[in-house]
């Protein structure tokens, strides 16, 4: 007889093996290609760390200079691929509208969907990079009937996006550099974390010869629950709901310790992550500095129930700590971004990650269609009853 294995959610099962991001979650630790998240938060910048996620290595000057000239060559839309955007309804939620597009991108770019063809990778590669920041901008255009800006390629990536999302065309929108810079830190710290839900996705998707762009659609589409790129936003809306005294601190966290109508305290937690999560602990930081400027009683809200959570024993026990999502809707608001916007910045700072874990499972010569087997629990073989007898 067959012998299955029975592991929900793939608590202990390792899918494939890989060499792009190490976790170690009882130590804290996380390493992009073995360099530790906190030198790259502090050195580095996001041009720069999707290069290192899809090839392995630090970029020299000159291949940095190059890998970013590729992309910008990229950023444009198709004026046909604009009009789609018309198509949906005023209020649709960029995420969707997001993921759609993506899909769309290989009715436009026949020309490189084939997996197996390293120069056609490479160029869906670049299109992708360069081409998410400005759907994502148009997704958020959408949502508020602003004109969609073309992008200005002598910017660089997060200050081009920041332009098209905010800016107007007969005013042209210069983002505070400190804003750029801390956007930019942002997606370094949300660029991988090996086999989440969604580069689980990516790599699924992949697994049976489908495309970059549909593999990376499926994967936009499987970070939008608030279990996983959800979260930022549903913080938020958390904070916002015990601000508006709908709640306070102490009788929310009672109702978080009583599970009740399943109300999880959003941020917190993580498969992973046993003691505490190494990105969380520098987003904490850059909400302090950007927060600085003003008083925010969603930040109070936020350290109070943190400070609740340490301290008490459901979540002690647990060993539950505040994740990557916990503070980074506070920076993405005060940025100006609307709270459904927080999970389209996810997408975009997960896109290398995506795109480095997809590039490497349909290149890896032990790579299968993912398949998994299940323990089937219905009924044993019974005879049809005709209809007229039921
Ligand atoms: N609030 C209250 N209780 C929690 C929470 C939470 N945020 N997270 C886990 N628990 C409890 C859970 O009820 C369970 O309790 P018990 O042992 O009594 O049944 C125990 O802790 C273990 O939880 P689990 O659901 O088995 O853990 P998991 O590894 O399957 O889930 C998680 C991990 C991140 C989905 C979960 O912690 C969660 O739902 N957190 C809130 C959502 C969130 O912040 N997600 C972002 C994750 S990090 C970035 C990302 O991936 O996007």
């Amino acid at each position: 007889t067959e012998y299955v294995t029975l592991d929900p959610g793939f608590v202990n099962t390792a899918s494939c093996q890989s060499n792009i991001t190490y976790i170690d979650g009882d130590a804290g630790v996380l390493r992009y290609r073995g360099y530790p998240i906190e030198q790259l938060a502090e050195h580095s910048t996001f041009a720069e760390v999707s290069y290192l996620l899809i090839n392995g290595e630090l970029p020299t000057p000159a291949q940095l200079e190059d890998f970013t000239a590729r992309i910008n060559r990229h950023t444009i839309l198709h004026e046909d691929l604009k009009r789609f955007f018309d198509g949906f309804p005023r209020d649709a939620h960029p995420m969707p509208v997001l993921s759609s597009a993506v899909s769309t991108l290989s009715t436009f770019y026949q020309d490189s969907l084939n997996p197996k063809d390293a120069a056609q990778v490479e160029l869906s590669t670049f299109r992708l990079l360069a081409k998410l920041p400005t759907i994502a901008a148009y997704a958020y255009s959408k949502s508020t009937g602003r004109p969609m800006l073309y992008p200005d390629n002598s910017k660089g990536l997060v200050e081009n996006f920041l332009r098209m999302t905010f800016g107007w065309p007969a005013e042209p929108y210069e983002p505070d550099p400190e804003m750029v810079k801390a956007l930019d830190l942002l997606f370094v710290l949300h660029a991988d974390h090996e086999q989440n839900c969604s580069t689980s996705t990516v790599r699924m998707v992949g697994s049976s010869g489908a495309n970059l762009f549909a593999s990376v659609s499926a994967g936009i589409h499987a970070l939008s629950g608030p279990a996983h790129g959800g979260a930022n936003s549903a913080v938020l809306e958390m904070l916002e709901a015990i601000h508006r005294g709908d709640d306070d601190a102490d009788s929310f966290m009672a109702k978080v310790k009583d599970k009740r109508d399943g109300v999880r305290l959003m941020g917190f937690g993580h498969r992973v992550y046993k003691n505490y999560d190494p990105r969380a602990a520098i987003v904490k930081k850059t909400a302090d500095r950007v927060l600085a400027r003003a008083d925010n009683p969603l930040l109070d809200i936020a350290k109070r129930l943190e400070e609740i959570a340490l301290q008490d024993d459901y979540f002690v026990q647990r060993k539950l700590y505040p994740n990557v999502d916990f503070y980074t809707g506070l920076i993405y608001q005060a940025m100006g971004f609307p709270t459904r916007m927080f999970t389209v910045l996810f997408a975009l700072g997960r896109l290398p990650g995506w795109i480095a874990q997809w590039r490497e499972g349909v290149t890896d010569p032990n790579m299968k269609i993912n398949r998994p087997r299940q323990v089937y629990t219905g009924s044993a073989e019974r005879q049809y009853v005709p209809f007229a007898e039921r």
